[in-house]
């Protein structure tokens, strides 16, 4: 916004842009330009889940930078709070239920402070065991300590969808908050799996809001509403998705709008838990038809702001995946974004290194102290994958290298990049012709290719603007710095 004022204040008569035509009226665009970033950042703002642990005057702080010294915002009014329930036990950013006999079945472990106060109840007389532990999320302050619990306690790790890869192969993705902890996985579940444990019939759900890989676990038990443990995806005032590369995806069917419906059609009366809200809290049906209406609205304000097809391209900073990023050939640990068109051949064929294997990409992953083994070998593989998903490096006279996605479409057809990026995704070895890529099985996210991105998370977190400055490290400083730092959210 600052830029777009000091470059209006100049009153050039026209705008040369690195890329586009020449603007002939400057004036008028720019205004058109700040008027599209105000309207989507009101929309934004309008449902920000950050209202409710920074609260109005942080919000509306930043609104102003941005809508104007005098701006208000259109706020959706706070849900219902109410107090957790006895069965329900509050453990830092963790909830632990328990059952009459003194069972407990743990949601999310992400720091060891957790487990001592575990034991602390153990000792106590008040929990008899853990049983099992379900993950909402990836995030670090979720999951760094499942293993440890498991180890201690022996709990059985639930998860289900997307998000079971991702906890078990955390050095595949490149996501910001990724645990480098490895969970396995004991009890793999299909979306909407129901069972029962000890007097709670428990259902589990793909629930991708505050992250694309992302569940929620709704918890039944006579006597009481229903709960629904549904991570960081909500707080009393609306959404959080401030995050830029947690993928919060718009349309039909998709991020929240899928969580939306699910939340809708939850038994009547049933609450939702956010570990890092004190209280639970319910959304009426006037605002869950807000919170719908509002990302509906967003869509078109975004496809105003950006220069593809969909805006989802410029809701992903890395669109493009390639997935794993890293493969050995012949005995050469090789990132694809790094690979030379000379080092690589573009096709399969007989200069293609015979050896030629995809490799555990948890190697690849810097090492690090107090790291569970098992980053050796890749038994999840299968074997007959002979693939290397290699990036020349060039396209033409341009270089692939470390630029990012978008970029590599360069025009305003983000599916023109996609496939200019496709062509350089190719198989080596092995009788059978390739799979289709990206292949479910192993890329999680499904319909979408996977990234090319720069090496370090920290770095390009530096790179970000606007709201996503406040994501990882950044966000912990952010955090730090800010009066409401008190609250327990990281992410
Ligand atoms: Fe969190």
């Amino acid at each position: 916004m600052t830029s777009l004022g000091k470059v209006a204040a100049e009153k050039p008569d026209i705008i040369v842009p690195a890329r586009g035509p020449a603007i002939g009226d400057p004036r008028a665009a720019i205004d058109r330009l700040l008027g599209r970033i105000r309207a989507a950042y009101a929309n934004y703002l309008s449902i920000d889940a950050l209202r409710w642990y920074f609260k109005d005057d942080h919000i509306l702080a930043k609104a102003r930078r941005v809508l104007g010294p005098e701006a208000k915002v259109d706020w959706m009014p706070m849900a219902e709070t109410r107090p957790l329930p006895p069965w329900i036990a509050a453990i830092s950013n963790s909830r632990l239920i328990i059952a009459a006999d003194r069972s407990g079945f743990l949601v999310d472990c992400g720091g060891t402070g957790i487990i001592e106060e575990l034991r602390k109840l153990k000792a106590a007389g008040k929990l008899a065991s853990v049983e099992h532990v379900f993950i909402t999320h990836y995030h670090d302050d979720h999951t760094d300590a499942v293993a440890a619990l498991v180890a201690e306690f022996g709990a059985k790790v639930h998860a289900c969808g997307r998000q079971v890869p991702v906890l078990e192969r955390p050095g595949d993705f490149r996501l910001p908050c990724l645990t480098r902890n490895p969970i396995a996985v004991t009890c793999r579940h299909p979306d909407g799996d129901s069972w029962m444990w000890k007097e709670f019939k428990l259902t589990i759900r793909e629930f991708p809001g505050q992250t694309l890989y992302h569940d929620a676990l709704l918890v039944e038990r006579e006597g009481h509403e229903p709960v629904l443990f549904a991570g960081d995806s909500f707080t009393p005032s609306g959404i959080d998705d401030y995050c830029l590369q947690n993928r919060n995806f718009l349309g039909e069917g998709a991020g929240y709008l899928l969580c939306l419906g699910i939340v809708e059609a939850l038994p009547p009366g049933s609450w939702l838990v956010n570990q890092h809200v004190e209280p639970m809290f319910r959304f009426d049906a006037g605002r869950i038809e807000r919170m719908r209406r509002t990302l509906r609205d967003r869509r078109p304000l975004l496809a105003a702001l950006l220069p593809f097809d969909d805006p989802n391209f410029g809701l992903d900073e890395g669109w493009a995946v390639l997935h794993p990023y890293a493969v050995h050939l012949g005995g050469v640990r090789r990132r694809p974004w790094s690979c030379g068109s000379r080092t690589i051949p573009r096709r399969s064929g007989s200069s293609a290194p015979p050896s030629g294997r995809l490799m555990d990409s948890r190697r690849a992953a810097p090492a690090r102290s107090g790291s569970p083994p098992g980053r050796g070998g890749d038994p999840l593989l299968p074997p007959d994958r002979r693939c290397v998903a290699g990036a020349p490096g060039r396209h033409g006279r341009r270089g692939l290298g470390r630029r990012r996605a978008p970029g590599v479409g360069r025009g305003p057809r983000g599916g023109e990049g996609m496939m200019r990026l496709l062509k350089y995704l190719f198989w080596v070895g092995g009788k059978e012709p390739p799979p289709p890529f990206p292949d479910p099985g192993v890329d999680p996210t499904g319909d979408r290719l996977s990234c090319i991105a720069g090496r370090s998370a920290g770095r390009r977190d530096a790179k970000y603007t606007g709201k996503s400055q406040v994501d990882g490290s950044n966000q912990r400083a952010a955090s730090a710095a800010s009066p409401a730092s008190t609250h327990r959210r990281s992410r």
